[in-house]
């Protein structure tokens, strides 16, 4: 913990559970005051009540961030209640495990809203607080997916590439406002999502296919983000780093 993010303050989507969760308690660790934007509010609650437990200020907002009025409102309330916007981390996303030749456009068209969309979504309302601020960090949840391909997750890898290409590209646009735009691509990391999704046989598959021999956690993603959130790496834009544990190694 250094502190570095003391009386900044951060919105992270997808912020109940999983990977999104501990990337809110990490940034509340290093002095950060955070919003959660989550569609299930219990765990939105809980996560907030960890985040004040730990010292600082937390919201838990009731938010579909593929819908733009609502991400745009709530990013409203997080700038009354906070004062100011430092850091906006798309975190949330979804995808079903099922072959591509059977899945059908609605499901489509919500593996495209939720994982890029509400990214356009978000990101479009924090720069508005951001760049009259001159200084912002944004930082978004892709996947190792979207680097290598696998298989039954084809839109959902598709979307998750279309986030690194936004993101390269807003960096070089918003980098003479102070704003930093990069992409954490995580590969297997043990959260609810990923117990939905694979038999106990395939996690243990994973893990034994990983070099370091087991699952990425929420802490080693949320590591990453708070180092691309840091005052430290306002000369680091347009990035792409994976947190695999090594089992991706393609530049
Ligand atoms: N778990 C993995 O192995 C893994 C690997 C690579 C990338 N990722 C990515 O990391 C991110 C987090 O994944 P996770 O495994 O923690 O997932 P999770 O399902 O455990 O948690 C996701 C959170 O997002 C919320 N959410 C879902 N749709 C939302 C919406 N429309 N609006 C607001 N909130 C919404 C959920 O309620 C939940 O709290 C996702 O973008 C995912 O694609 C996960």
């Amino acid at each position: 913990m250094s502190g570095d993010l003391a009386g900044h303050a951060a919105i992270v989507t997808g912020g109940g559970q999983g990977i999104g969760r501990g990337i809110a308690r990490a940034l509340a660790d290093e002095g950060a005051d955070v919003a959660i934007f989550d569609i299930n509010k219990p765990v939105a609650e809980d996560a907030a009540a960890e985040v004040r437990a730990g010292g600082r200020r937390a919201l838990a907002l009731d938010v579909d961030v593929t819908d733009l009025a609502r991400a745009e409102a709530a990013t409203a309330e997080v700038l009354a209640a906070f004062g100011r916007l430092d850091v906006l981390v798309n975190n949330a996303g979804w995808t079903p495990n099922e072959p591509f030749a059977d899945s059908a456009p609605e499901t489509w068209h919500k593996i495209v809203a939720i994982n890029y969309l509400s990214v356009l979504n978000c990101t479009r309302a924090a720069l508005r607080a951001m760049v009259p601020a001159r200084g912002g960090r944004i930082v978004s949840i892709a996947s190792d997916a979207a680097r290598v391909g696998t298989p039954r997750e084809a839109v959902y890898a598709g979307a998750k590439a279309a986030i690194m290409g936004f993101s390269k590209s807003l960096a070089a646009e918003v980098a003479r406002h102070g704003i930093t735009v990069n992409v954490v691509s995580p590969a297997t990391v043990d959260t609810p999502l990923l117990r939905g999704m694979l038999t106990s046989e395939q996690i243990e598959r994973r893990e034994r296919a990983n070099p370091m021999g087991r699952l990425g956690r929420p802490e080693d993603v949320a590591a990453a983000v708070v180092f691309f959130a840091s005052p430290r790496a306002g000369y680091v834009t347009g990035q792409v780093l994976s947190v695999n544990g090594g089992v991706v190694r393609a530049g």
